[in-house]
């Protein structure tokens, strides 16, 4: 991409959630949106196979827009033009949300425009474990367990991206779901597990 937009959307700032909750206005999102380019190349997939790995060791600087913008395609991206997913999902219902965690808000992501819109404003980073970026995977609790195993492809995805580039990652069971009142998630939807990622710190 030549070019990234930046686009404002004016007072898109919501006080209730889908959820059908009252949310904290002071931390609504403002709405802006920003256009993420699609990963290009990269290591061959048997090289991040084999590299890819837990690392504790993740720094605390935000990710830039380039490595966000690929590591949302790895984990939910639409990548054909049916409309289909990175990811299966069970009778292609396609019920998955990811929220990207940055210093500059909580970010939800829009895989058919590949864009991020701001839903929370503030660095909520401290409310997980502080790492440069935490994403976290949603979905509707349901009997089967489908949207867990959906998580599951989304952070191996992701995980696998961060072999390409070279960036430190954990999956983390830690206060998953400390932001779900707060979230634009659907009723009955919820926060199933986080990835934390960034730079290597060690
Ligand atoms: C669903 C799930 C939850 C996890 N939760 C945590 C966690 O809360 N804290 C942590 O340090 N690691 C967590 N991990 C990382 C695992 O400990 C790690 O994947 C495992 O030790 C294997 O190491 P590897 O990923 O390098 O193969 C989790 C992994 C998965 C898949």
């Amino acid at each position: 991409m030549k070019r990234r937009d930046f686009l404002l959307c004016a007072s898109a700032a919501c006080a209730v959630s889908l959820a059908g909750e009252a949310s904290p206005v002071l931390a609504a999102g403002d709405g802006k949106t920003i256009a993420l380019k699609k990963p290009e190349g990269g290591k061959p997939l048997v090289q991040c196979l084999a590299e890819r790995a837990t690392n504790r060791a993740i720094g605390r600087s935000d990710v830039d827009l380039d490595a966000l913008g690929a590591l949302l395609w790895a984990a939910w991206g639409v990548n054909r033009d049916n409309g289909k997913h990175v990811v299966p999902t069970a009778m292609n219902r396609q019920e998955c949300m990811v929220f990207a965690v940055r210093g500059d808000g909580v970010w939800e992501y829009m895989p058919k425009e590949h864009a991020v819109k701001r839903v929370l404003d503030g660095d909520r980073r401290g409310a997980f474990d502080g790492s440069g970026l935490i994403l976290l995977y949603c979905g509707p609790k349901d009997e089967r367990g489908f949207a867990a195993m959906h998580a599951g492809s989304m952070y191996q995805g992701a995980g696998l991206m961060c072999a390409s580039l070279g960036l430190a990652n954990c999956v983390k069971w830690q206060k998953h779901d400390t932001l779900d009142r707060e979230l634009p998630l659907p009723k009955g939807w919820q926060t199933f597990i986080t990835q934390s990622i960034g730079k290597p710190a060690a």
